[in-house]
């Protein structure tokens, strides 16, 4: 399972670079307007030193509209791949934009139709959104299956990316249906790191080892 990092925070971004496990980020709206950096120099930032995909949202809510903001936001650099909410609108502008080479995250996935439609359109990624559909007591990693499913059926070249993942279980499960991509919060990521018996069992051994004797 690829991991990528659903932040738009350089040094979280770079953290996990340093440990080996960013394939690719993730942003919003929601998660860029936590930062101080201007989005015109943050994103071009995130793309040098991110070794893979950087989803940048497209705010504009008009067919034509969003096509001439994704091709401005694709120029930014090769990494960039444009999240579009699916929406009517959204989907006319994906067939196009898929038609010129652009890639496209289709976000705010709720439903297996909407991942359909969103990969007949010509979709790159589409990112169901599973701890939103937990917070409203249905089973987000359900709908994860069922995309999937789906896709393998027909054969579609479309990435499901687990998102809106809210604690270390999500990546579990997700990892366990085997989900092509998981977009994490730092603060999980650091989670899955950690268990409590490895850092007992690590100062016991470092307890141990200043008593082994030496010539
Ligand atoms: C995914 O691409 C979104 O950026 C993100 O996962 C949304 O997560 P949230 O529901 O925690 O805001």
């Amino acid at each position: 399972m690829k991991i990528f990092l659903d932040t738009a925070n350089l040094n979280q971004i770079k953290k996990a670079i340093e440990w080996g496990i960013c394939d690719g980020v993730t942003t919003n709206p929601t998660l860029v307007s936590k930062e101080a950096l201007p989005f015109e120099e943050l994103i071009p930032e995130i793309c040098r030193i991110v070794p893979g995909p950087v989803s940048v949202e497209a705010v504009s809510t008009q067919a034509e509209e969003i096509i001439q903001e994704s091709r401005g936001l694709a120029r930014l650099s090769e990494n960039v791949v444009i999240k579009i909410p699916i929406t009517e609108e959204g989907i006319k502008a994906i067939r196009v934009l898929a038609q010129e080479g652009i890639k496209v995250n289709t976000t705010l996935v709720f439903s297996p139709l909407q991942a359909l439609v969103a990969a007949k359109a010509g979709a790159r990624f589409v990112s169901p959104f599973i701890g939103r559909l937990d917070d409203i007591c249905h089973e987000g990693m359900i709908l994860v299956e069922q995309i999937m499913a789906i896709f393998n059926n027909y054969g579609f070249d479309c990435e499901v990316i687990v998102a809106s993942i809210r604690h270390p279980l999500h990546l579990v499960e997700a990892s366990l249906i085997g989900a092509d991509i998981a977009t994490v919060p730092f603060p999980v990521l650091e989670k899955a790191l950690k268990h409590p018996l490895t850092d007992v069992g690590l100062e016991r051994f470092l307890q141990d080892w200043a008593k082994v004797k030496h010539k």
